[in-house]
């Protein structure tokens, strides 16, 4: 079957395309990407004029909580939160219940997938048994049964030897580690950035130099270990500046941050909203603009959603006695064109850093419309501004800092292996 996306303009970094053109897709793949009007005549055609034709996002930083938290998301809402969001692929991460340990727990993730997602699944296995950071985890099976990555994200692995272990395992599988950088000595009780509003409000503080210690020790190890690093949500002016050196000593490492990070501050827990609760948590400005500066200079490649879905009774509770984590899959992508529209940066470099950059990063299919890649494609109104409302959400998390927020830049329609997965608000 042919279908051609005829009048929009497609934003392929990972093609090198920019500006009008149509794509034909034929049976689940990308065909070609054709001069304006040049498509065959016989291919059924969708009229996606004046539209961005971007490849699908490729967020490698989800927690789509199945097995076990079943109650803040399972694999069938988060997939089609995804798919609302322009997200056609989703790295998920081993925080599960049983914990994605073992080559059991991935076959489960995958083959629920199969029969309840609609967006592309790639299980992230622990690099520690329970994410204890005690014993290494089955790596071997996990690699066998199909993980993209290791991580304990979402908690932290304080033995420097285990984690050295856990990357020079790794390596031999050809798998990246996925750190999640927080020295938990110095965070302590934290539950919010260390810094001046810290002070006002009397909480207990989480200092930038958890995070920073952290991330260079961890390029040390990669260093060390001859393995493939990803950092996770890198939030401080300190981590950047360490990416950045350790980059330019050639270190196989690679970062991402995330929405909030460089859209919020610290300011924002004045509110004491507890969506404002977030692992690492929200910096200061300095921090902010540090993060953008990362992200246009390239020291950042990727921006990911560290989609943490929870429940009310999470967070309908005092700050520090609430989750952390933000419902963020289906606001990445408007969040991200902020970055357009308030920082005067170009569309084509942070498609990249949705799309083919996270791709690489992990080694996954897709992230570009090159012919033979799957037809895996999110269609955006640039122009469009409307209101984020948590109500409106398909994931079950509605735990988000920017309920009633105006973004400008709107998906309207995903497509999965040349499939419509998501229209104009609806699951199709
Ligand atoms: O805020 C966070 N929530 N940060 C993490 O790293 C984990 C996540 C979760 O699983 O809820």
């Amino acid at each position: 079957m042919k279908l051609l996306l005829k009048g929009g303009s497609v934003v392929d970094p990972g093609g090198g395309r920019s500006g009008p053109a149509d794509v034909l897709i034929e049976n689940g793949l990308i065909a070609d990407v054709l001069k304006p009007g040049s498509g065959p005549k016989d291919a059924e055609t969708i009229d996606v004029k004046d539209r961005v034709v971007m490849p699908g996002v490729v967020d490698i930083h989800t927690h789509l909580r199945e097995p076990g938290f079943e109650y803040k998301e399972t694999i069938a809402s988060g997939t089609r939160a995804a798919a609302a969001g322009g997200v056609t692929s989703v790295a998920c991460m081993a925080n599960t219940d049983p914990v994605n340990d073992n080559g059991q727990i991935t076959e489960y993730i995958l083959e629920k997938a199969q029969t309840a997602g609609v967006v592309r699944v790639y299980p992230v296995g622990a690099v520690s048994r329970g994410l204890k950071g005690e014993v290494l985890a089955e790596i071997g099976e996990l690699a066998a049964a199909g993980v993209c990555a290791l991580s304990d994200d979402g908690h932290v692995i304080a033995n420097s030897d285990l984690m050295r272990r856990g990357m020079e395992y790794a390596a031999t599988f050809d798998l990246p580690v996925i750190c999640h950088c927080e020295d938990m000595s110095l965070v302590g009780d934290g539950v919010m950035n260390e810094g001046f509003v810290s002070t006002e409000l009397g909480f207990p503080a989480n200092p930038p130099h958890a995070e920073e210690i952290m991330i260079f020790r961890d390029v040390t190890l990669a260093r060390l270990a001859g393995a493939r690093l990803h950092v996770a949500h890198v939030s401080t002016a300190g981590g950047v500046e360490i990416i950045r050196w350790a980059k330019e000593k050639r270190v196989m490492v690679t970062a991402e941050t995330c929405p909030h990070y460089f859209t919020l501050t610290d300011d924002a827990v004045r509110t004491f909203d507890t969506n404002t609760k977030v692992n690492p948590p929200l910096r200061s400005e300095a921090d902010r603009r540090a993060v953008i500066e990362g992200l246009r200079d390239g020291t950042i490649d990727v921006i990911a959603s560290d989609h943490a879905p929870h429940n009310i009774v999470e967070k309908a509770v005092e700050f520090s006695y609430a989750a952390s984590g933000i419902s963020g899959i289906e606001t990445m992508l408007s969040l991200s064109l902020g970055l357009v529209k308030d920082e005067g940066m170009d569309i084509s470099d942070i498609v990249e850093k949705l799309t083919i950059a996270p791709a690489r990063a992990l080694g996954l299919p897709g992230g570009t419309l090159a012919a033979g890649e799957p037809a895996d494609l999110a269609i955006v109104d640039a122009a469009e501004i409307w209101r984020i409302d948590p109500e409106a959400f398909l994931s079950k998390g509605k735990n988000t800092p920017f309920a009633g927020r105006d973004v400008t830049g709107r998906v309207k329609m995903t497509i999965v292996s040349g499939d419509i997965v998501y229209r104009e608000g609806v699951i199709v």
